[in-house]
């Protein structure tokens, strides 16, 4: 089968469509025919080895087994002989989380890790999404920091793939949501109900004098330090984006008591974290309370071409290979 192969950290073009040979799901696994599958900024950071300390799990030198991607979505192949929820030709979604892989025509998965049914009315292009914005969002918005209804959040990054979902999580609890984002984008989030849209290269938003309760930073653009005049008494900055200060401001800083910072990295949660939130995805998606923001999609030979364009830092929303021609 074919898939995406990193063979050196750096820019795009190590990447490679390999030929390798094709899974075989062990007694608890499935194998998943994937039709679709993303091109997430995290995925680019893998390439890159970004940050360093990252080599230490994905090889000093070079990446270990080079192996892309984690989100997708697609119909089961076949069933270990242990395997329960799960039969061929369903079709699922979910994520191979450090096991990468996921940027291949065929992908491996145990059935109790962060695999669930997708629902039929969903695209798969769409299902793929979910493990990258919209899980780290719930996540964020839900475990990371207890968001209430009537509380006011600033969702700084709001037309990423992270943003977009964050403004209809938040939305969806009850909250008043400001979204900062670029001129171009500021339709977009509206669309997905933002009530108050800052224009991020005309205005800098912790300088105005109002206050957030939470400001979820979910491109790591700005400070701690410098969010701290835009939060309330007990105010939170949280992001996905982890940096040395953002570790010492969590380590100095405690949720509730003053103003404080926190960062976790969701896809190393465990699959009884994770799995609950992909689920309550799966339902939102089926009772049509989270659009998915798709920017564009390549097939799986232009994978290299995705990357580039992630690398910009200026997609809206998600980037998908379509894995499979009848993907829909
Ligand atoms: N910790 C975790 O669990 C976790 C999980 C997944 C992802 N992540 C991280 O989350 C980050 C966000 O990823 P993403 O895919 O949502 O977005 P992204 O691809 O990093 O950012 C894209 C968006 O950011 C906007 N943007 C760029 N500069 C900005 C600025 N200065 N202020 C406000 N908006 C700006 C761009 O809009 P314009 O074109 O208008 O500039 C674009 O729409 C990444 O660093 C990723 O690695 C962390």
């Amino acid at each position: 089968m074919k898939a995406v192969v990193c063979t050196a950290y750096g820019s795009p073009k190590h990447l490679q469509i390999q030929e390798v040979p094709l899974p075989v799901p062990k007694d608890n696994e499935i194998l998943v025919e994937v039709h679709a599958s993303t091109v997430t900024t995290a995925d680019t950071m893998m390439r890159r080895a970004d940050p360093f300390i990252s080599r230490l799990f994905l090889g000093l030198f070079k990446p270990k087994n080079g192996r892309m991607g984690t989100g997708f979505a697609g119909v089961v192949a076949a069933v270990g002989p242990k395997v329960k929820d799960f039969e061929p030709g369903d079709a699922v979604f979910g994520e191979t989380g450090v096991a990468f892989g996921a940027n291949a025509e065929y992908v491996t998965i145990a059935e109790d890790y962060v695999v669930t049914h997708k629902p039929e009315s969903v695209s798969f292009e769409a299902a793929a999404t979910m493990t990258d914005g919209p899980m780290t969002s719930l996540n964020f918005l839900t475990n990371v920091h207890q968001l209430k209804a009537g509380q006011h959040v600033l969702i700084n990054g709001a037309s990423g793939s992270l943003g977009t979902a964050a403004i209809q999580l938040a939305k969806h609890m009850g909250t008043e949501v400001t979204a900062v984002c670029g001129p171009k984008n500021a339709e977009l989030v509206r669309s997905l109900g933002a009530d108050h849209v800052i224009d991020y290269h005309q205005t800098d938003f912790t300088t105005t004098g109002d206050t957030y309760d939470v400001i979820y930073d979910t491109v790591g653009k700005r400070s701690f330090a410098e969010c701290k005049p835009a939060l309330k008494a007990t105010g939170a900055y949280i992001s996905p984006v982890l940096n040395i200060k953002l570790l010492f401001n969590m380590l100095f800083t405690k949720k509730g008591k003053g103003k404080s910072a926190s960062f976790e990295a969701t896809g190393l949660q465990p699959a009884n974290v994770l799995r609950p939130m992909l689920e309550k995805l799966a339902n939102m998606l089926e009772d049509n309370q989270l659009e998915v923001v798709i920017d564009r999609q390549y097939p799986l030979a232009e994978a290299p071409t995705a990357h580039e364009y992630v690398d910009t830092g200026h997609k809206r929303g998600n980037v998908v290979l379509a894995v499979k021609a009848t993907a829909a």
